[in-house]
């Protein structure tokens, strides 16, 4: 029997209730363990704000979207102090082992408390399914069919108005999101950040298509996107606690680029935020469960510094640095494949 910690932090993302329900249910039955969840992710774990989880309170929850631990983007080592007060915290609330799920952040911060000593056991989440050690994470099917629904609409609204229409979807440095529901939804064009665009090859394909008497046509680009020779569209805003960008808005210059250079009417959609909301499908339910148990799994058999990862169709340990390599960018078969429907 042991005493267990989870969190989760970066981005919230479809599927991670899932995962706490599994850790708690699992853990609870079949080893006796009893758990604690940290509010806000490691700024919880600092301030030593954390709740009881149980399998009461873990109930319910299965199918909703966003986490009920709450999420940050604090980063443990930029906090003066950060790693003891960390140490405080675990001593404090009797903890022997962590359960951080996150992403490339959370995942690098618990990275580093395995080398100082902490027990950890890592679960991989991110929409953006960019995360290098897994094949697949949770919530990336559900942001795929928020998005390629959202370009059926698109679609209807651009054939009655004889419109081409722009629609920007989540994707920091991978296209996977643009890819899978750029395919689904039969977009015309699909912009991603492994593939710098030339603006005129773009256009290209969209003149192609109204040449063959097509009148409307979708372009889908990832926020991390970027020109040949240019940069990504970072928004004027402080960086966050990993230094990262935020990033938004490539659309709004593409809706006035194709429109200034084809002549034909261009509007752009930006999915934002609703990519990350709301229900998650079977899949991320699934695969988030298998996570979560398989993690639990591992941190009763002492298997730490490894975070749980989806290989083939089974659920493996890799070592935790496994995704804190660099990101898992697009298979360039898949895009390929991608591309023999442009234009
Ligand atoms: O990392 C996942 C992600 O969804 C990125 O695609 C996006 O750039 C970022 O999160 C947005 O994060 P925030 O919720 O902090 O705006």
């Amino acid at each position: 029997m042991a005493r267990i910690g989870l969190l989760t932090g970066g981005g919230d993302c479809p599927g991670l209730n899932a995962v706490i329900r599994a850790v708690v249910r699992k853990g609870i039955n079949a080893y006796g363990h009893e758990f604690v969840g940290f509010r806000y992710g490691w700024a919880g774990v600092l301030a030593a704000d954390a709740m009881d989880l149980t399998n009461e309170s873990t109930s319910g929850i299965l199918h909703r979207g966003g986490t009920i631990l709450g999420t940050s983007r604090t980063n443990v080592f930029k906090e003066e102090n950060g790693l003891e007060r960390v140490q405080d915290s675990l001593a404090k609330l009797r903890l022997d082992a962590l359960i951080p799920i996150g992403g490339e952040d959370t995942l690098g911060v618990a990275g580093k408390l395995s080398e100082a000593g902490v027990d950890v056991v890592g679960v991989p989440k991110t929409i953006d399914n960019d995360l290098a050690g897994t094949d697949f994470t949770f919530g990336f099917q559900t942001a795929v069919q928020i998005a390629t629904d959202a370009i059926d609409r698109l679609h209807t609204t651009a054939e009655s108005h004889n419109r081409v229409i722009v629609v920007e979807v989540m994707g920091r440095h991978a296209g996977w999101i643009a890819a899978y529901a750029g395919m689904a939804g039969g977009a015309d064009v699909i912009l991603v950040p492994e593939r710098p665009f030339d603006i005129e090859v773009v256009c290209d394909h969209v003149r192609r298509r109204h040449a063959r008497g097509r009148t409307f046509s979708i372009v889908v680009v990832s926020e991390g996107a970027m020109p040949i020779g240019g940069e990504v569209y970072g928004r004027d805003v402080a960086k966050d606690a990993f230094g990262h960008e935020r990033l938004g808005g490539i659309a709004v210059s593409l809706e006035a680029e194709i429109e200034q250079r084809t002549g034909y009417e261009c509007r752009m959609t930006i999915l934002g935020h609703v990519q990350r909301g709301g229900t998650p499908l079977a899949f991320d339910r699934v695969l988030g469960t298998r996570f979560g148990v398989a993690a639990i799994d591992a941190a009763t058999a002492g298997e730490f510094g490894k975070m749980v990862a989806l290989r083939g169709t089974e659920i493996e340990l890799v070592p935790l640095d496994a995704a804190l390599d660099e990101p898992k960018l697009l298979d360039p078969a898949l895009f390929e494949t991608a591309e023999v429907f442009f234009g």
